[in-house]
């Protein structure tokens, strides 16, 4: 958790999706950033309607990138009369944009003028690029985000001893393939000890690797229809009781 932070660069392919070269793979889908979001994590999770009636209700990400997730959420959640009267976001990020690159990220790819206010806010607020945990509140304190500078695998195991319980969990850190340190048995096992019982995941991948250290974390996976292309994607739930498989 000591390491110095090493922020990310801002790439564009030539068809204008924003691009990592530390990990050869792209942040969004060609077929939209917040189209994405909604399919893969809003949908995903059964929001916005699993959050209705509740007192507060927590989404718990891996990967905050743009915070494309956070903003699909937040505009969700504004948009909806039966939301709950808090939102908690926390998130976590190795590699943050600095704030210019995230006013430029977003002027290229947040294409909802209902979304656009929240991203200048969420700009203006942007925390100094330091390790640690950030913590941002909007909507006069109902929505808060938690910003963890900080490697998944380093922080996870913290996090799940300072009470945060998800409600939602947003598994958004880059195809496994190209960043395997991001799905690791470590870090679901952290997400599994700060998963609420009834809590439920989405995540855009359906790699074998990822059900596999799913289900041996405490995770019960289901295959559902993809976005932009991609055929399957995983959605899930807690399980009551981690088992291992041996073939
Ligand atoms: C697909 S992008 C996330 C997109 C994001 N959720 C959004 O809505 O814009 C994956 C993110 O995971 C971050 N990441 C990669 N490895 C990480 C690690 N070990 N710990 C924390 N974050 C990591 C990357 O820097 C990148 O921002």
């Amino acid at each position: 958790m000591d390491e110095p932070l090493i922020s990310a660069s801002l790439v564009f392919r030539d068809d204008g999706t924003p691009y990592s070269p530390r990990h050869d793979d792209i942040y969004h889908s060609a077929a939209g950033a917040l189209a994405q979001a909604r399919h893969v994590f809003l949908d995903g999770n059964g929001l916005p309607a699993r959050w209705g009636g509740r007192p507060r209700f927590t989404v718990l990400e891996t990967g905050f990138g743009m915070g494309v997730n956070f903003l699909a959420t937040w505009a969700a959640w504004l948009a909806d009369a039966h939301r709950p009267p808090v939102l908690e976001f926390v998130s976590i990020e190795k590699h943050p944009f600095s704030a210019d690159d995230l006013r430029k990220a977003h002027a290229a790819i947040i294409d909802d003028a209902a979304v656009t206010p929240l991203a200048d806010a969420l700009a203006s607020v942007w925390p100094p690029l330091e390790s640690g945990v950030h913590r941002r509140a909007f909507v006069a304190g109902a929505v808060t985000l938690t910003l963890a500078f900080a490697d998944a695998a380093d922080l996870l195991p913290h996090l799940a001893i300072h009470g945060i319980a998800a409600d939602a969990i947003y598994l958004d850190g880059f195809a496994p393939a190209r960043n395997p340190d991001m799905w690791t048995p470590t870090v679901f096992a952290s997400l599994a000890r700060m998963a609420k019982e009834d809590a439920t995941f989405a995540t855009f991948t359906s790699a074998g690797i990822v059900k596999r250290t799913l289900i041996e974390n405490g995770f019960d996976y289901r295959k559902v229809a993809g976005f932009g292309g991609k055929r399957a994607m995983l959605v899930g739930t807690r399980s009551q009781s981690p088992r291992v498989i041996t073939s």
